[in-house]
């Protein structure tokens, strides 16, 4: 491998895209790969081995939900056999006691689990799927009495941005080590929901502050990991930390993105892990060469003094925003598009609330 390349630390495994839920802020893309595209045990076993060669500590198994692979726990047992710390992605539907006791013994090391909501009924109405809330709580407890560390992760938009507190105090009512808040961001189906997720701008101001006063609260209980909107930052996040420098994301079929939304930005060449090595796919494939770096800054990145702190922000987002994936991301105040910014921050909504277009 060339020494001047960074090595990657992260893998994020999408196993499937089959889900038995229908969140209407899914980033996956509109096409999801069918059953029968996915790719197969030993190739995964492969990818997973190679990632290990490559420097790869962690390995995120997602999806979809990574439930649906039946071969789950032969792929977990490859990633601890190979010394890799796994994470399970999952909305925990279509977990069992015992299928989540054999995952331990097979070596899972983390559990992150979606909810919704913190109120059941609007919970399993965002999920699309009845009863999906109390499965949650039940899993949560297996989980816990695994002694598997738990995670809860919570996408906020306009249905539970008042409840954003509420679901903090849920994860600690789960016994989660560690909370994720994240706002929903718009790509994939999310995008055809923007116009019923986006938040009123003083619902997420307010939610913003209200879990802010919560981390001191918590300090001892649980982890807040709050990402607050882009819309409401002076510079932008390191997305991905750096395009091409920390992780890989591999879609079931194989092909191996720099980023979950890295296919939205129009006349990138992805190569595929199903044919090539995940060493050649991660020195050599156009789309990871694309924006490493800083070569390929435009002004004001180019001269900026913080271009090697977050490399311009979000590609995905400069493309969506300003149509221009090499534009500074529109979250920098720099940016000749911040003012775009402002027009999500101030959106007043107007669709009713919870009038989704589901998947299905
Ligand atoms: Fe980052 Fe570019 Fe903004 Fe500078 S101008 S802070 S490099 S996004
Ligand atoms: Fe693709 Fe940020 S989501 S670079």
């Amino acid at each position: 491998m060339n020494a001047a390349l960074p090595y990657p630390t992260g893998l994020l495994a999408e196993l499937t895209h089959r889900c038995p839920l229908g969140c209407p802020y899914c980033s996956n893309p509109l096409e999801l790969a069918s059953r029968d595209q996915e790719l197969d045990t030993p190739t995964w076993q492969r990818i997973f081995s190679e990632a290990a060669a490559l420097g790869v500590l962690q390995v995120h198994l997602s999806g979809g939900e990574p439930l649906a692979r039946r071969d789950l726990t032969e792929l977990v047992a490859h990633c601890a056999a190979e010394r890799l710390y796994t994470n399970l992605i999952t909305s925990g539907v279509g977990l069992t006691e015992a299928r989540l006791e054999a995952l331990k013994k097979a070596g899972l090391d983390h559990v992150q689990l979606s909810v919704q909501d913190a109120n059941a009924e609007s919970a399993d109405h965002i999920a699309g799927y009845r009863g999906a809330f109390e499965r949650k709580r039940q899993v949560a407890q297996w989980v816990v009495a695994s002694g598997l560390p738990l995670t809860i992760n919570a996408v906020i938009h306009r249905a539970n941005v008042t409840r954003a507190a509420a679901m903090v105090d849920l994860a600690v009512q789960m016994g989660a080590g560690r909370v994720e808040i994240a706002h929903a961001q718009y790509y994939g189906w999310a995008l055809r929901n923007r116009d019923m997720l986006l938040p009123s701008g003083e619902d997420a101001r307010a939610a913003v502050a209200e879990i802010e006063t919560l981390k001191p609260r918590y300090a001892d209980v649980i982890t807040i990991d709050h990402v607050i909107p882009d819309y409401y930052a002076r510079f932008p996040k390191v997305c991905m930390g750096g395009w091409g420098r920390r992780t890989l994301n591999v879609v079931p079929t194989g092909k191996v993105l720099p980023c979950h939304a890295a296919e939205t930005i129009p006349g990138l060449e992805f190569w595929s892990a199903a044919d090539r090595s995940l060493a050649d796919i991660w020195a050599n494939a156009p789309a990871f060469q694309a924006f490493r770096g800083t070569d390929w800054m435009q002004e004001p990145c180019r001269s900026c003094d913080r271009r090697d702190k977050d490399f311009g922000g979000c590609r995905c987002q400069a493309m969506a925003l300003a149509g221009d994936a090499r534009a500074t991301d529109p979250a920098c105040s720099r940016s000749p598009h911040h003012a775009l910014m402002a027009e999500i921050r101030f959106a007043t909504p107007t669709e009713a609330p919870g009038v989704y277009r589901y998947r299905r």
